[in-house]
This record gives structure tokens, C-alpha cells and sequence, in this order.
């Protein structure tokens, strides 16, 4: 893929550098990016992610889809107010064709609470709070908005209950817990979508029908 490794290194590799995702997990966003890119059927298209934290992921989605040439919107949700953060890095991309939109709200909130133009939704990233409760949640709002074609990630879906352990119990609503990703996307993905299986911790599935 020469033109995906052109952009990863041409972008310095943004999130990869701080350490939220690894390299292998960059490669496959890029790819999943570049495949619903393709959609030429909507001319505008709607990205989400779910947990915007520093907006470094959110940063590379732009730069890549501004490169690609893509028509878009990303909406990047946090229930944190990151308002500060995100102008320091928006103020210098380019939104000529991505425009991106930092808005404090929950993932579930966002899916039920903003009007999307009807069959614009391409690509849900999900990676706000990993309890298995909250991914759920996450899952049910979101899985009817994605179009046929359109791509479900997760991160941090982890694949054996050891690599779980091996990160430990998280501070989750007040209460320690084990990250239930992989338990929340096994069990409630719903079946028209296709398991395409994890690069490491990146989870990816495709809209069928
Ligand atoms: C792992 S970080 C996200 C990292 C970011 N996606 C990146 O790659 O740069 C998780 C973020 O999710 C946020 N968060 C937690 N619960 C959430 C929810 N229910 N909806 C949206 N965001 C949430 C946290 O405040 C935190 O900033």
C-alpha cells in the first residue's frame, strides 16, 4: 500500500507517536478510511468518534480524508469538555473537505440527539468508555445509523482474557472493573454486520445490509 504509507509517514504518524494507537492499528484506520472513501453514492459524508480525549486520532481522520479528497463531517464526542485542546489543533488543519466538530456530549446522546443527513453515516469509531455496559450502549445507538457498507470500530478490544488482565481493573463510574469491550462487541454487534476480525486492539466490522 504505498499511498496509505506515504500519508502515515507524510502525518508523522500522529497518534502513533503519543502512543494511543500502535502502528499495525494506524495502517488498518487508514484502510478502513480509504475503503468508505470510496462510497461515491453519498457525496457527504458523516464520520463519528467516540471519545475525543487529545484529538490526535481525530486529527489524523481529518488529515487523511482531506487527502483523500473526501467530502465529509467528523462529529468526535466526549462527555469532557475538550473544546480548549481541539482549537489548538483544528485551528491549523485544513477543513476544506473535512469539517470537524468537537461536541461535549455522550456517544449515546450524540446517536439519538443530532439530526445526520439520512444515509451519511460511513464510520462509527468507538473508544469513549470501555465498560462493557457502555460499549453496549454505544452499539445500540449507533448500529442502526450506519449505511450498508459502512464501517464499526472499536478500540481496545482486546482478544484474551489474559491481554484483559494484563491492563487491569479501570476506575469505571466510580467502581474498579476489567475493560468489556471484547465481552460488549461479541455479544451485541448485531448479525448484519460482518466480523472483519482486530488488527491488535482495533476491532473492525462492516455493514452488510
Ligand atoms: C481512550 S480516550 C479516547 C482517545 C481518542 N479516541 C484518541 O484516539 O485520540 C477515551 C475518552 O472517552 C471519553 N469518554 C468516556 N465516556 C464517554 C462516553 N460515554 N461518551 C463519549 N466519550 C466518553 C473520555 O473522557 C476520554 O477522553
Amino acid at each position: 500500500m504505498p499511498k496509505l504509507r506515504k500519508v502515515f509517514y507524510k502525518s508523522r504518524g500522529w497518534n502513533v507517536s503519543r502512543g494511543i494507537m500502535r502502528k499495525t492499528e494506524t495502517v488498518r484506520l487508514l484502510e478502513v478510511l480509504e475503503d468508505v472513501a470510496r462510497l461515491d453514492h453519498i457525496e457527504n459524508k458523516t464520520f463519528i468518534e467516540i471519545g475525543t480525549a487529545r484529538g490526535e486520532t481525530a486529527r489524523g481522520i481529518v488529515e487523511f480524508l482531506t487527502n483523500l479528497k473526501c467530502r465529509s463531517r467528523l462529529y468526535s464526542f466526549d462527555i469532557v469538555d475538550r473544546t480548549r485542546l481541539w482549537q489548538r489543533y483544528f485551528g491549523k488543519t485544513s477543513t476544506r473537505y473535512c469539517e470537524a466538530r468537537h461536541v461535549v456530549m455522550s456517544g449515546v446522546d450524540g446517536a439519538s440527539r443530532i439530526a445526520y443527513p439520512p444515509e451519511s453515516v460511513v464510520f462509527v469509531l468507538v473508544d469513549g468508555c470501555h465498560c462493557r455496559e457502555c460499549v453496549a450502549a454505544d452499539i445500540e445507538a449507533w448500529a442502526p445509523l450506519i449505511v450498508p457498507g459502512g464501517f464499526f470500530l472499536f478500540h481496545d478490544y482486546a482478544e484474551s482474557e489474559k491481554e484483559i488482565a494484563a491492563v487491569g481493573p479501570q476506575p469505571y463510574h466510580g467502581e474498579d472493573r476489567f475493560c468489556g469491550v471484547k465481552e460488549a462487541v461479541d455479544e451485541c454487534l448485531p448479525e448484519n454486520f460482518e466480523r472483519l476480525g482486530r488488527r491488535f486492539s482495533l476491532f473492525t466490522a462492516k455493514r452488510k445490509t
